[in-house]
């Protein structure tokens, strides 16, 4: 029986064309392939944060997100896995991948499973997937699968060889395997969950009473 799953993908590079938006896409055509050999549709959505820079600006000044940046917000709040990729700034994420998981309700990503990538300039930095990436995902208490996708500027010069899919007689690359290993870690933990029950934003809040009782 045909399942179906929703995949947010979150992508925080700045340049157009942007080589973090290339890894994103490449991670996110595995995962649809992969899905659907596993028989699973997939809803995919992807979020491209340069895009709300300035609304996220507003919402952390105001509190308030605009209706694009909400829909955003959304997409990844609701999916039933994500994929989140950005470029390392400086040995860490960029400011603006952190400010868009600031405004993210704490709880929202709790049970979710994660996959992870970065693009960087040095292939020296890619451990700050380790020791900046993960570490604010485990806070959020989502699932982070164990292998993180790296590309670092060199990684894509040897991927001009052939288009990395491993099925044009190219042979794959590291960068390609690094794709289908964390992909698979990934689709198999989304696929073997039941899809997740977003919060009903229109649900009864706590009772006035109740809250009350509890301080
Ligand atoms: C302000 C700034 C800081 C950067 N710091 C690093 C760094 O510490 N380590 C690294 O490997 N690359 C660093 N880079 C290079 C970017 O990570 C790299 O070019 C990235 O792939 C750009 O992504 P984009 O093309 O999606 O915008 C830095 C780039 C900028 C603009």
């Amino acid at each position: 029986m045909t399942t179906s799953r929703r995949i947010a993908v979150v992508s925080a590079g700045l340049r157009q064309p942007s080589s973090t938006r290339l890894l994103a896409d490449r991670l996110a055509d595995t995962a649809g392939r992969q899905f659907a050999a596993r028989d699973v549709d997939v809803d995919l959505r992807v979020v491209e944060l340069r895009e709300h820079a300035h609304d996220l600006t507003n919402h952390l000044l105001s509190g308030f997100p605009s209706a694009s940046l909400e829909q955003a917000i959304g997409a990844v709040t609701t999916a039933d896995g994500l994929i989140a990729v950005s470029p390392i700034f400086t040995a860490s994420y960029s400011g603006l991948f952190k400010t868009f998981f600031d405004v993210v309700e704490a709880d929202a990503l709790d049970g979710m499973p994660v996959l992870l990538g970065a693009t960087g300039g040095t292939e020296r930095h890619s451990l700050a997937l380790e020791h900046a990436m993960r570490p604010l995902f485990t806070y959020l208490h989502a699932i982070v699968v164990p292998t993180a996708v790296y590309a670092a500027t060199s990684d894509w010069g040897a991927e001009n060889a052939g288009d990395g899919d491993g099925g044009d007689g190219a042979v794959p690359t590291g960068l390609t395997r690094r794709i289908e290993r964390g992909v698979r870690e990934f689709t198999e933990l989304v696929s073997d969950r039941e899809p997740r029950q977003a919060a009903d934003p229109f649900a009864v809040p706590t009772p006035f009473e109740q809250l009350l009782a509890e301080n």
